[in-house]
Order: structure tokens, then sequence, then C-alpha cells
């Protein structure tokens, strides 16, 4: 491929931009938002990625890389990528306004071109989206046939927050759904000249079954997660348990496998509880429940209550009382606050009248936006802890880690301890003289 477009420069896009401009593909970035494409022709990343200021600053001095709100540029490459948002709607479905914009406009770009296009669907859209919309679109805008003049490719992503770089060019496999094999052989060459001896094993498949994949994925994670955490919750009820050893000891079984497996206060993001609500709503409107999804959705949204329901049975009631809660992203190396849940847990710390000091390395900027002036913007975590009656970790951020017993004696008012995240050694904090209540530990002895 000559020349790549990628259509919407976010978490996605930006990342796959700039990974494939670093390693010598020329590159061109579309989006309508000029404030992005001002701080990008700038090099400035309009989002914290670990790499990706490195990977953008290369691409952009190479002029590997062209960022550009003009969508008529498109018309020259040979592959074209559509990674735009799908947002949430009112009734957990996803709006696909972007996609079809963004089809709308490859299809306008290739109207008077002469030569042939592959373009492929990176967004995560609901089952029917790429044959229906997209591919149905770029047909009529573009007035051309498809299969001759251009191709419609399903290939979801699986990139990780805080991993995107590393998830883009070292992928567990690549996902290819077409109705048209010569368009999915095609990308695969592609990928294969891209990944080189380290192509993972492809899946070729049919549209609809690429698009599911992607939420079948996320399902599945999702559902992980809220497993251990329901184990967890038994194990907190259990005089000397502790879901630890329990993850530890399901984790080395080949056929559950060890990730996935940390009981916390729940997961977030901006995938997982966007993606659960999507195949929900999807499935519902096929009139079947997914009864299994709906639980680990609820199962989640309780979670999160724990932090509150600990610090309460510990204080009693929270008027008046100081709280520090550490960690805001919805998980480490991000600044993403998109449905984390140091959210809710603070909002109803809240309106438990408490009064909250935050810190995280990443998304103070991001808090601001939420919190306003509702909450105390630490500037440290040491200064977080300042007179704390109670501090909740929240997210387990390498810095947290190291903070030592002696510190949160020294700093807070009581020394007591919320572990949401289980990163803590609790004997060491309980001889040290630091209360502690953790996420799936059973009552001390
Ligand atoms: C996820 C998928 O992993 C990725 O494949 C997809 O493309 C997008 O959604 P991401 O949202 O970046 O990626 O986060 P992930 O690392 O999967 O974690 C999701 C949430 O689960 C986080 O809130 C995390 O804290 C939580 N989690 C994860 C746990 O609580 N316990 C675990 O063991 C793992």
């Amino acid at each position: 491929m000559r020349r790549i477009s990628i259509f919407g420069l976010g978490r996605v896009g930006l990342v796959m931009a700039a990974s494939f401009a670093k390693h010598g593909l020329k590159v061109i970035g579309i989006d309508p938002n000029p404030r992005v494409i001002e701080m990008l022709q700038k090099g400035e990343p309009p989002f914290y990625e670990p790499k990706l200021r490195e990977y953008l600053d290369h691409a952009l001095k190479k002029r590997t890389l062209v960022v550009t709100q003009d969508p008529t540029l498109n018309s020259s490459s040979d592959l074209a990528y559509i990674a735009v948002g799908t947002p949430s709607r009112a009734d957990g479905g996803i709006d696909l306004s972007y996609v079809e914009k963004a089809a709308g406009m490859i299809g306008q770009s290739l109207r008077g071109a002469a030569k042939y296009q592959l373009v492929v669907i990176k967004s995560t859209v609901t089952p029917g989206t790429a044959r229906n919309v997209v591919k149905a679109t770029i047909q009529r805008e573009s007035q051309k046939t498809p299969e001759i003049d251009f191709s419609v490719c399903s290939n979801p992503e699986f990139l990780r927050e805080g991993n995107a770089i590393y998830d883009t060019e070292f992928p567990d496999r690549i996902v290819i759904g077409s109705d048209d094999l010569a368009a999915i052989r095609r990308l695969e060459r592609f990928y294969k000249k891209f990944h080189g001896s380290k192509l993972p094993p492809v899946i070729r498949t049919d549209f609809e079954n690429a698009e599911l994949i992607k939420y079948a994925n996320n399902a599945f994670l999702a559902t992980k997660v809220s497993f251990i955490n329901c184990i967890a919750n038994i194990a907190e009820l259990v005089p000397h348990a502790d879901v630890k050893p329990i993850a530890a000891g399901i984790g080395l079984d080949k056929r559950i496998g060890p990730q996935f497996l940390n009981a916390g206060l729940g997961w977030g993001g901006s995938c997982f509880p966007k993606d659960l609500e999507a195949i929900l709503s999807f499935s519902r409107g096929l009139g079947y429940g997914a009864d299994l999804i709906r639980a680990t959705v609820e199962t989640n949204k309780k979670q999160a209550e724990k932090a509150v329901q600990f610090a309460k049975h510990f204080l009693g009631s929270l008027g008046g009382r100081h709280i520090a809660v550490l960690g805001l992203a919805f998980k480490p190396e991000t600044d993403d606050m998109r449905e984390a849940v140091s959210v809710p847990i603070t909002n109803n710390l809240l309106d438990e009248r408490a009064t909250v000091a935050v810190w995280d390395p990443e998304a103070m900027e991001n808090a601001r936006q939420i919190f306003g002036s509702r909450v105390r913007y630490a500037t440290g975590s040491s200064d977080c802890l300042e007179q704390a009656d109670c501090c909740i970790l929240v997210t387990e951020w390498p810095e947290f880690k190291k903070i030592r017993p002696q510190v949160y004696i020294k700093k807070m008012r009581q020394p007591f301890v919320i572990d949401g995240r289980r990163f803590l050694d609790v004997r060491i904090f309980r001889a040290a003289g630091v209360r502690v209540r953790a996420i799936g530990l059973g009552p001390e002895s």
C-alpha cells in the first residue's frame, strides 16, 4: 500500500496512524476537529498514551504522517481506515452517524477517482454495519462498483489503552471480515508486510462474524472480571479467605488462564461499558435478553458501591469526614476517566456529605471537567492524604504501590486504607498500624 488514510484521530485512529507512519508507511490522518489537528501538527497528542508522543514526533519529522481536516485528500490513498467514534445512545445502542459520515466522505472522494480503494472499518460497530451502512453508503456516494472500484473489510481492533502501540504492533490475532475474498487477501498481505515474521493468526470470516467477535471478546473479558469480583464478595464473608490465592489457583487451569482475574472495584473505560450496553441493546432488539451479559453489568455497578460501604462500616456516618481518593483514571497508564469507577465513588462520597481530596498522576485535567469545585485537587499522593479519615485506592498506579505505611500514619488523621485493587501487602500494613479493608479479603481472625 503506497498511501493510507485514517478517518478519525482518536485513541484508535491516532495510535494506528502514528504506528504505521513510524514504520515508514505514508499516512494521512483526517479529523474534522480543528483543535486536534492543530495540536497534532505541533506534535502534541490530545491524550496520554505511552510512546505516542515519541512516535508522532518521529513521523512528523520524517514527513511520513500528514494530518488534515480535508477528507478529499483521501482520493489518492490505496487503503482507508474508518476509526471514528461510535458513542452510546440513551437506549444503550450505538450512534453510527460518524461512521456514516466517514463512509460518505470516502464515497465522495472516490467519485471522480480512477483508482481502487480498500476501505477498512476499525470502529466497533454492531453486526450488519459494514455491509448495510459502510458499503452501501460508499457505493451510493461514489457511484462506483463494489469489488471492482472499492471493497470493504471489517477489521476490529483489540487495543488496550496504555498498551495501544504495543497491541498495534503485536496483536494476538487479526480478524478480517468481508463478502469479498480478494479484499480479505489484500488486507492480509498488507498486514503480512507490516508485521513480518511476527504476523499473528488471521481469522478470515464474514462481516457480521468479525463485528460480533469484537463484542464477544469484550463481553467475555468483562464477565471474567465480574466473575472474580463475585468470588471476591463471597470470600469477604469467609473468615481467613482471600480472593488472591483463589484467583491464582483457578488461573493456573489452562482452560481458565491467569489474566483478567484481578478482583477490584470494577471495570470501566471507553470500551467495556459501552460495548456491553451495545450488545445488550442489539440482542434485545432481536428478542434475546442475554442474561449473562446483563448480570456482568449489574455485578459491576454494585462493585463500585463497595468503597463507600467499606468507609461507612469503619467510620459510621461520612458527614464531615475527610476522604482521600487515590487514582481517578479507569486504569493505570492512561488519563482516561470515561466510565471510571472513581466517578460514582467520589459522587457517592459527596452525597454522603464527606469532603473529598483526589489525586491521579495523569487524569487531573479530566477530573476538573467532571468534579468542578466539589473536590480538592491534591498536588501529589502525600498531599492528598493530608488529614484524611480514610483513603480509597481506586487505581493501581505504580506510584501508589510505593507509598509506605509510615506515610499513611504520618499524613492521615487516622490511618484507614481501603485497597480497591488489591496491591497492598496487607500483613505488613496491619503490622505497621494501618487499618486496611481490601476487596476479596475475609474478616481477620
Ligand atoms: C479493553 C480491551 O481489553 C481491548 O481489547 C478493547 O479493544 C478495548 O477495551 P481497555 O478498555 O483499554 O481495553 O482496558 P482493559 O485493560 O481491558 O481493562 C478494562 C477494565 O477492566 C479496567 O477498568 C481495568 O481496571 C479492569 N480490570 C481488568 C479489572 O478490574 N481486573 C482485571 O483483572 C483486568
